[in-house]
């Protein structure tokens, strides 16, 4: 259960549909259509650089040591957060005093905040709703 996994369970749905429809949606079209390109996230705290040589390698692109050093630190989840771009501090729809759309970005956190139910009620959720057994995510790192 990653960082998207929790944003839906606190919103039930992602702005535009369903997350479930969304990430299978998508997923799906990744076995047809070549040029999509799907990152984990807990691929990408586990090791940034790696992902983004495979993002530059998926783009046919060649970066230089000191633009990935920036891009590095750019990516970094509390950069992020701090980075109003990227934390949605300027989309009206998300309602910062509920939840920041960024919160702490460490992957297995939930364990600390999900009950056994409440990860069992989940889990059989997710089940039903993400059938396809090619689409994997972590739960750690
Ligand atoms: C989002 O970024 C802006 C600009 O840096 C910052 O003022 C704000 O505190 C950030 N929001 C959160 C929730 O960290």
């Amino acid at each position: 259960m990653g960082l998207t996994l929790l944003l839906m369970l606190f919103c039930g749905s992602v702005v535009f549909g369903s997350w479930y429809d969304h990430v299978s949606g998508w997923w799906k079209k990744k076995q047809t259509y070549p040029k999509l390109h799907y990152m984990f996230y807990e691929d990408l705290s586990e090791d940034t650089g790696r992902e983004i040589d495979k993002l530059c390698s998926f783009l046919g692109l060649s970066i230089s040591p000191e633009l990935k050093e920036k891009v590095l630190s750019g990516v970094q989840f509390d950069n992020m957060k701090k980075n109003q771009m990227a934390n949605y501090s300027t989309l009206s729809v998300m309602d910062m005093k509920i939840s920041p759309f960024m919160r702490k970005g460490k992957v297995g956190d939930w364990k600390n905040h999900f009950t056994v139910a409440q990860n069992e009620a989940f889990d059989e959720d997710y089940k039903e709703k993400m059938k396809d057994p090619t689409l994997h995510f972590r739960n750690e790192i």
